[in-house]
């Protein structure tokens, strides 16, 4: 597969996406700006395209995919039932990140989009290359992040030619993706509440504000994060069990994966100040430097002075712990720069659990594997 277009510098133009909406109905795999991230296309109706994805990812076939719309015109077609809460949040906030998963309509989708559940996740994706590629494919799309399973989602076309150049029918530049974490995925319980089965775009008070604070069951990244189970006990515990009050949210099958790591190994610091868990993590990356790791340090902006000079080999700041959005955007990016760099050994400060922070620790604590250290 040959790239459709590389452009770094102008968006995807009117040809490219023509070329690419063609390769999709051909069944081939292209992959696509959206706000959060970059995703991996196929005809979602086609089942040869979309194992293409599964093969080009190397992603676990028990994973089930997001199909992704142009219009709400296209919904009918694939689930059977829209609950109220589901319709009021897609108004809300479609097209944007979020991801409902619905009953799912049998006989329309390749069941390898779902692995196999009788539910089918669904996004509008908030991006004007995405929707015009979804418009003129005329056809849903299965879209998982473009990256290789495993490794951090991209946020470029160039970590999608990284991860898979030889491997797809193509990609569209779209430039840097805005949100830079992926969508967040619900799910509306019989009782009407909204199970949030994976923090992303849309916030936990974004679907309060729809739905009622009082509705929202989600699951915390830190500090009683839990190995994620396996597929077999998520989907023999669904929703009903899970919207009671002591009793964890399900979460997505993609969630129980190792994700979004750098190759080096990485822990995250959490502590009760900013200077408590910088002189932690300053004291484990000179101690690892001296066994010969090569040390990277991920941070926020105004914790900076409160690190020795050189205290990691790679020191990359998410920007100010004050724009959650600016972390967001550059998380990956971040992640990917330790791997450039060679880092064997990776530390992480730990951001507030609100916001998009949230969604941020999420993806954090599943990239250090829920190793966190706590600081003295
Ligand atoms: O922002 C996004 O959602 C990006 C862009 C490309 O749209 N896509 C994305 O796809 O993140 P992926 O495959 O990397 O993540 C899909 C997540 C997985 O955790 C998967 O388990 C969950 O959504 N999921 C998909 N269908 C589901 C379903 N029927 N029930 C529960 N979870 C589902
Ligand atoms: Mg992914």
């Amino acid at each position: 597969g040959e790239a459709v277009r590389e452009q770094s510098d102008s968006p995807a133009d009117l040809a490219a996406i023509r070329e690419a909406a063609e390769l999709l109905r051909a069944g081939d795999t292209v992959a696509f700006p959206t706000e959060t991230v970059y995703g991996l296309g196929a005809d979602a109706r086609n089942t040869e395209a979309v194992e293409a994805i599964f093969q080009a990812k190397g992603r676990p076939s028990d994973n089930p995919l997001i199909v992704h719309i142009a219009a709400r015109a296209a919904l009918e077609e694939l689930v059977t039932d829209v609950p109220l809460t589901a319709a009021a949040l897609m108004d809300a906030y479609w097209p944007g990140p979020l991801t409902v998963v619905l009953p799912l309509r049998p006989g329309v989708l390749s069941p390898r989009v779902t692995a196999g559940l009788d539910t089918v996740g669904v996004r509008m994706p908030d991006h004007p290359v995405a929707l015009a590629l979804l418009a003129a494919a005329g056809c849903p799309v299965a879209a998982p992040s473009a990256n290789r399973s495993g490794r951090p989602s991209p946020t470029l076309a160039a970590h999608v030619l990284d991860d898979l150049a030889g491997k797809i029918g193509g990609v569209l530049d779209g430039g840097a993706a805005g949100v830079g974490l992926e969508s967040t995925v619900v799910q509306v319980q019989p009782d009407g509440s909204v199970a949030v089965l994976r923090p992303g775009g849309i916030t936990a008070a974004q679907l309060a504000a729809v739905a009622g604070s009082a509705a929202i069951t989600g699951i915390s990244a830190a500090p009683d994060f839990t190995p994620p189970q396996d597929a077999a006990e998520a989907l023999a515990h669904p929703a009903p069990d899970a919207a009671g009050e002591d009793s964890p949210a399900p979460r997505a099958p993609g969630m129980k994966y190792a994700h979004y790591a750098p190759q080096g190994w990485l822990g995250v610091v959490r502590g009760s100040s900013p200077s408590g868990a910088a002189k932690t993590a300053a004291g484990l990356l000179a101690s690892a430097r001296r066994r010969g790791e090569t040390t990277g340090m991920l941070l926020f902006e105004e914790h900076l002075p409160l690190y020795p000079a050189g205290a990691a080999d790679c020191v990359v700041s998410l920007g100010p712990l004050a724009l959650p959005e600016t972390a967001a955007r550059s998380l990956y990016a971040a992640l990917r720069r330790f791997d450039e760099a060679g880092a064997t050994y990776i530390l992480a400060e730990a951001c507030p659990e609100t916001g998009l922070g949230s969604a941020i620790m999420n993806r954090l604590m599943k990239a250090a594997a829920g190793r966190i250290i706590d600081a003295e």
